[in-house]
């Protein structure tokens, strides 16, 4: 018997800058929603807690960029992932948001009880500071030189070009992102919590009374532990988030991390005016899904701040899950490396369960892996169409071709059929171990099982051709039959909710509990409705659109790579000014005879009508151009090119593939003869 009554499950709060992708769902809502909806199928009470991270600096950042408000970035965002959650039946019970006032009071209630208690230590340091924008600036908002690899964009907290974690005070020439300047170093206060004061209890508590937690986070609890704990700056210089609610700490807010997990208080607040039931109860189970990269926050700098608390319960496991690359690579916002949800969702409209399915098949459960569109067409088409979908077509064609529809009544059952019958408590209890132990791989494996026996049923008995020979038989393995589907519209449920419904809805069934699962679950005499396909092939077609979406994204990525490629050495204004750069019009062109690459043109510059010799004869039609505004540098040395005067040169942008196209004046009409400065 367990000692918990209730269970409170929460899913990390994707951060309200940028839509969720498959790597979030796999890594975390679909392995929590298919917990939460096994438990609810068992009866259990349970919540179901998510929300958005609406605070930080990359927050700030984006806002910047676009001109707009903090507030408009997540609004924005918010709604968005909200929606596509719900619409691939991610069964949250609330979804929730750290900019609401719930929010701002509980945070800032919890900061000022540690406070009050003492929990904190008050440190200053000197850190930089933009004189003009009159703000402290966060790590990424300064950039500068990398110490190790002379990469001049670095970033204060990080060098994306050589990986290594940076101080902002490492950097060479640092530079504030807003407005450019040198920033200089000023004195700050802050807040930290000593987490090397929690070190001991910490050993305790998840080194000695949590060794089931999952290999790879019980593995890194113990190397943060063992290299030893150090005080967490709690607050930060910044003017979007909780404010700091202590006398002396104008501009300053809550850290984005001490903020967000007590977002799933003020979630469950906001869900409930019994939330302390949910958080201060022993008897309530608390359950973390996370991602790998929030294992410290998860599993020490949280519970540090609820054991400091007091009076909170503490998470009794965290199964956290390692990551999701895509087609081989990183998954990447900021490369746009990823396959978003909402955009999944109009690609594949009512194709939710199929993504669910192939998710939680390839979870990353135990190691990163890999997602691939082949791989997804392969097992919707030879699992879910092939294996699960093949079993119920079969059985709801067969009952309405041999009983209009009606269950026929059973005889006596043969060993087979008990045998049979007998597999189903076995997959039952497979399942509810795995389930409860955070293997939802083999959990998924266990349900696809039970189909998979439905099928071996119906090839060893092969009731279409007992049919001319012993109808009474048929009946019994009919009724068998209908009985597998009945079960199977259980134990799928959580993975794959609208498959379930769409054959509940087929078995003219509602939706039954958990323990109801085992034999003869419909009677004899009840009339299902007409079949439908639970599962539709997916064509080659389809999977290639998706291919050549990525693709385009590797070529716009390549092509960004080039243009962040060094520039040359500096020339002076001089050196520019020598060159002499004006709008010309192409007024003739044709090809030079016996060459691939070039048009004589003729074009005039404004200041006269002259010969130019441009190796863009592969890229052009010589009757396409004529007309065409271009950029011409004039005062280009002649030069003769197969025997012709070529008085210029026409200014090209070459593309990743080789391709040229014209320099041309866009914006408004400009007259030929302009000079280009
Ligand atoms: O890594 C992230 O996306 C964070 N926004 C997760 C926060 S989880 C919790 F603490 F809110
Ligand atoms: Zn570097």
């Amino acid at each position: 018997m367990s000692k918990y009554k209730r269970t409170l499950v929460t899913t990390a709060l994707p951060y309200a800058n940028g839509p969720v992708h498959i790597g979030h769902l796999a890594g975390v809502y679909i392995p929590a929603d298919i917990y939460v909806r096994y438990l609810r199928l068992k009866g259990k009470e349970v919540a179901f807690i998510g929300g958005s991270d609406e605070h930080g600096v990359p927050i700030t950042i984006k806002a910047k960029k676009e001109g707009i408000t903090p507030q408009d970035v997540v609004d924005r965002y918010h709604n968005i992932i909200k929606k596509s959650f719900s619409e691939l039946g991610i069964s949250f019970d609330i979804y929730s948001r750290t900019s609401s006032d719930t929010h701002a009071e509980m945070a800032s209630d919890f900061f000022k009880h540690l406070y009050k208690e003492g929990k904190f230590i008050e440190q200053t340091s000197m850190q930089y500071y933009d004189e003009e924008a009159k703000q402290f600036l966060a790590d990424r908002y300064i950039t500068g030189t990398c110490p190790h690899c002379n990469n001049e964009n670095a970033y204060g907290d990080q060098c994306e070009a050589c990986g290594t974690s940076l101080n902002a005070t490492d950097l060479i020439n640092p530079v504030s992102a807003i407005t450019g300047n040198k920033p200089i170093q000023k004195e700050t206060k802050h807040w930290f919590l000593p987490l090397n004061e929690y070190e001991t209890w910490l050993k305790e508590w998840i080194l000695d009374s949590h060794k089931e937690w999952k290999p790879n986070v019980y593995g890194q609890c113990k190397s943060w532990i063992d290299g030893g704990l150090h005080p967490r700056a709690v607050t930060r210089d910044l003017d979007w988030g909780v404010p700091v609610p202590v006398e002396g700490a104008d501009g300053k807010v809550l850290y984005v991390w001490f903020d967000a997990p007590i977002g799933y208080i003020s979630a469950t607040k906001d869900l409930t005016p019994d939330w302390e039931k949910w958080w201060k109860d022993q008897e309530t189970k608390l359950v973390h899904f996370i991602g790998k990269d929030n294992i410290v926050f998860h599993c020490i700098i949280f519970p540090s701040m609820l054991k400091a608390e007091g009076s909170y319960i503490l998470p009794e496991n965290v199964p956290a899950n390692e990551f999701l690359n895509l087609e081989g690579d990183k998954i990447s916002t900021s490369r746009n490396w990823a396959v978003w949800l909402h955009e999944y969702l109009v690609d594949f409209p009512d194709k939710q369960d199929v993504l669910r399915y192939v998710l939680t098949a390839n979870a990353p459960e135990t190691k990163d892996n890999d997602f691939t569109w082949k791989d997804f067409q392969a097992r919707n088409n030879n699992e879910l169409v092939a294996i699960y979908g093949n079993f119920i077509n079969r059985t709801l064609v067969l009952t309405h071709k041999y009983y209009k529809g009606i269950v026929p009544e059973r005889g006596e059952l043969s060993d087979f059929d008990k045998e049979i019958l007998s597999e189903i408590p076995k997959i039952k209890a497979s399942l509810e171990r795995n389930i409860e132990n955070y293997h939802f791989r083999e959990a998924l494996k266990d349900a696809m099982n039970l189909a998979r026996l439905g099928n071996k049923y119906l090839a060893d008995t092969e009731p279409w051709k007992l049919i001319k020979t012993d109808e009474e038989r048929v009946k019994t393995i009919m009724n068998i039959c209908i009985q597998i589907a009945t079960n199977l519209s259980i134990i799928t449920e959580p993975f794959i909710p609208f498959s379930a419904q769409k054959l509940r809805d087929m078995l003219n069934i509602e939706k039954l509990e958990w323990e109801e699962m085992g034999d003869n679950l419909i009677k004899a005499g009840h009339c299902i409705n007409k079949a439908s396909l639970l599962f539709e092939k997916i064509e080659d077609k389809e999977i290639e659109n998706q291919v050549n979406k990525l693709l385009e994204t590797k070529k716009a990525n390549s092509l960004a790579n080039i243009e962040a490629e060094p520039a040359k050495e500096n020339c002076n204004f001089d050196d520019f000014s020598k060159m002499d750069i004006r709008v010309g019009t192409i007024l003739e062109a044709e090809k030079v005879k016996k060459t691939k690459k070039l048009l004589k043109l003729t074009v005039d510059t404004g200041i006269d009508k002259r010969t130019i010799v441009s190796g863009i004869a592969e890229f052009f039609k010589p009757e396409d151009i004529i007309g065409k505004k271009v950029s011409v540098l004039v005062n280009l040395a002649p030069k003769s090119l197969k025997g012709i005067e070529s008085q210029g040169m026409i200014l090209m942008a070459e593309n990743l593939d080789g391709s040229l196209s014209f320099v041309s004046p866009e914006d408004k009409e400009i007259l030929t003869g302009s000079t280009i400065c």
